[in-house]
């Protein structure tokens, strides 16, 4: 089994379709751009049938894009895969992605029809986009409350038709990771034909386990994850695109996995979805949020100042950011203000250390946050003591 794991984007499909105001096509192409510098195997570009403007931007994205395979959404009918088809056709290489519920509740009260019918749909609609092109994928929207036997019929069927990438979603985020992995392993025990295709995972973070039931997955032995910048999408989100790229670079040492993300791009197109979305990321959110590289207390100051690695596992230039972040509060000690007074272009002999961190400490207390502004301020107020 290679130890490539696809990175496929559904920022524009999954992570759009929860926005409260849709993006321009103007602005999902810039989107899409970004996506194909940081690297990504797979653009999910939208859902064409959805609207003309979908149709459209899929197409200007599939004409436009040239170092990713731009796929497109479709339900399993033929006027949603023709439409894709359409809209993809102007690449030299397009991926069609069709799908079907096949959970218990969602055949029986979405769809209200019978198991054998729905996978009569599958089959007919993976042999449909076939004829328009050899890479189709098919989702089994709602596999985490599938029924594992009807589950691997599934998967089966839509190998045998030609699916060469089969997802399985846990759609409403319902699983956890030792029982997603364990579906996941019993795909692998249990389908004949699984080796011909690749096994995708499409996590959604209801539970909050979106991250981590994608990573149960690759462990099992599933080479593709679908999943969004910032981890935007229906709900509480899809897996976070730089979540699942950062454990796989910084755990290489543990999972043996690669993907083709070149990581130093996360940051900027982190913030480029954020702000073209409107969508605020979290101050606390791994690996792009404002504090994933600030360190606040004293200790840990202290102890990056020595060696980044004490408290870092990852530097922030790894994921385009400039350097860490030493915020001045209370907690922080005599090191970091010695540190930052000396990035401010100050010699040791231009102040007195003590009494600068007596008077900083009552600020911080005061006031939280010490800016350099305050700190030079600080300063300026020691020197003139001096002199007086
Ligand atoms: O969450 C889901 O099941 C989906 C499918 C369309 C893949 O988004
Ligand atoms: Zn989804």
């Amino acid at each position: 089994m290679t130890n490539q794991v696809k990175i496929f984007d559904t920022t524009l499909r999954d992570g759009e379709q929860a926005l409260p105001a849709s993006l321009s096509g103007k602005e999902k192409l810039r989107i899409a751009l970004a996506l194909e510098r940081l690297g990504v195997d797979i653009i999910e570009a939208g859902f064409p049938v959805s609207s003309p403007g979908d149709f459209e931007s899929v197409r200007s994205i599939a004409r436009e894009v040239k170092n990713a395979t731009v796929c497109g959404l479709a339900r399993a009918v033929p006027a949603d895969i023709e439409a894709c088809a359409k809209a993809l056709n102007v690449a030299d290489h397009f991926r069609i992605h069709t799908f079907i519920a096949t959970s218990e509740i969602h055949v029986g009260a979405k769809l209200r029809k019978s198991q054998d019918e729905v996978v009569d749909m599958a089959v007919a609609a993976v042999e449909l986009a076939r004829n328009a092109t050899d890479d189709v994928e098919f989702s089994c929207e709602d596999a985490g409350r599938t029924h594992i036997d009807y589950l691997c019929r599934m998967v089966e069927a839509a190998i045998d038709a030609g699916a060469s990438t089969v997802n399985i979603p846990d759609t409403v985020g319902y699983t956890t990771p030792t029982e997603f992995g364990g579906i996941i392993s019993q795909l692998f025990n249990r389908v004949p034909n699984i080796d011909k295709a690749i096994i995708s995972v499409h996590c959604h973070n209801d539970l909050g386990l979106a991250v981590a039931n994608s990573l149960a997955a690759i462990e099992a032995g599933a080479r593709q994850v679908e999943c969004t910048v910032n981890g935007i999408g229906e709900r509480a989100g899809n897996c976070s695109l730089e979540e699942i790229a950062m454990i796989l670079k910084t755990r290489q040492d543990m999972l043996g996995l690669t993907t083709g993300i070149d990581t130093t791009e996360i940051s900027r197109t982190s913030k480029l979805v954020s702000q073209l979305c409107n969508m605020p990321v979290q101050a606390n959110k791994a690996i792009v949020g404002a504090n994933a590289f600030s360190h606040s207390s004293g200790i840990h100051q202290d102890g990056v100042l020595k060696a980044q690695n004490t408290y870092e596992i990852m530097t922030p230039e790894s994921v385009g950011i400039n350097k860490n972040n030493l915020n001045l509060t209370s907690r922080s000690g005599r090191h970091v203000i010695k540190h930052r007074l000396s990035e401010l272009g100050y010699k040791t002999s231009d102040y007195d250390l003590e009494a600068v961190y007596t008077a900083f400490l009552k600020l911080a207390d005061a006031k939280g946050t010490v800016y350099d502004y305050d700190l030079e301020a600080l300063l300026f107020f020691d020197q003139q003591k001096h002199e007086a």
